[in-house]
């Protein structure tokens, strides 16, 4: 069975410009995402306001979701400060990042691949007092917007650190959307080695149309099942200029289906779930299946 993380509400709705999505059609859009059979939500994040001020409305987009039971409704959070939110929030599981590139985590999150972790240290501790799963995203594990091509043994060495703080689950990520499937092979070898495929999520933008192949490299030639993707391909990164939105959950859902594999939701109710936002959004979204969507 594919694991999917719905990261739309999140990453997607983060890097909006020029709209303000209110909190009540950020909730319609995630009741909708369950309610298509998507059990695993990243609702929202619990980062600065002031720099990503799309999510500052996260504290109320928890606080109104009609939770459906045996769906996680899980929560970005960049420090101790987030996950205080994050607890008050009720949200279901927590969600911490660094990235492979000193460059680009310094201008995400204004701190060093190293700093990050010390932050994490009191997040992990606080995360598992209070019973809650954690996962830990590594950006721009295979490219970055300002050093070029990354080392993957530099994107394997930083997932590490993170299993050794305590975070078990890892979300690699193609935060510009440029890796292609020689990529992937070259990162998920020496990963492979020494975490297991079960634990590995990846998480692909889709700036060059990369996005669907990796993933079925990926699921095909070394067996992962668990990827991000963003309803309608919403999505990119405010400090990771010239990124499109993430793989659409729903042209990824079909691709892997079609591959052979089970998956948790139908494309086609996820597609119409996008769709019913775009009167927020004042633009169409260019997956593939949104327009049978509309049909
Ligand atoms: P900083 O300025 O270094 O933080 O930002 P600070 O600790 O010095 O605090 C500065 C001010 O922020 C203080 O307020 C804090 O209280 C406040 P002031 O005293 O000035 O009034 N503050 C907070 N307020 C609310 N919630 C908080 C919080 N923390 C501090 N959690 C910080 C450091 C990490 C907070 C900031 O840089 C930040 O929030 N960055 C977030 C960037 C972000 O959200 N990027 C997008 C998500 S990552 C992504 O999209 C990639 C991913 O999808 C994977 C991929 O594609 O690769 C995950
Ligand atoms: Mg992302």
């Amino acid at each position: 069975m594919i694991r999917l993380v719905e990261v739309g509400p999140r990453d997607g709705l983060q890097n909006e410009k020029s709209v303000v999505v209110p909190a009540a059609a950020k909730i319609a859009l995630i009741e909708a995402l369950a309610g298509a059979g998507l059990n695993e939500i990243e609702a929202g994040a619990f980062v600065h306001p002031g720099k990503v001020p799309q999510m500052a409305d996260s504290d109320a987009v928890f606080a109104g979701l009609k939770r459906k039971p045996g769906v996680v409704y899980s929560a970005l959070v960049p420090n101790e400060a987030g996950l205080e939110r994050a607890l008050k929030a009720k949200a279901d599981k927590i969600a911490v990042f660094t990235a492979a590139s000193e460059t680009f985590n310094r201008k995400n999150i204004n701190a060093s691949i190293e700093e990050s972790l010390a932050r994490f240290r009191p997040v992990v501790a606080g995360a598992a007092a209070a019973g809650l799963p954690l996962r830990g995203y590594v950006s721009t594990a295979f490219w970055c917007p300002y050093e070029g091509k990354i080392d993957p043994l530099q994107a394997v060495e930083v997932c590490m650190r993170l299993r050794d703080l305590g975070v078990n689950e890892l979300s690699v990520g193609d935060t510009i959307g440029k890796a292609s499937p020689d990529d992937v092979r070259r990162l998920l070898a020496p990963l492979l080695k020494r975490v297991k495929p079960g634990d590995v999520f990846l998480h692909f933008h889709d700036t060059y149309g990369m996005a669907v192949a990796n993933a079925l490299a990926a699921y095909t030639e070394f067996g992962i099942t668990g990827f991000d993707a963003s309803a309608g391909g919403l999505g990119g990164c405010p400090y990771a200029p010239g990124a499109s939105g993430n793989v659409a959950t729903e042209d990824l859902l079909y691709a892997l289906q079609a591959s052979g594999a089970e998956v948790p939701a139908d494309p086609l109710a996820v597609a119409r779930a996008a769709v019913a936002l775009e009167k927020h959004l004042g633009r169409t979204l260019a997956s593939r299946l949104s327009g049978l969507a509309r049909a």
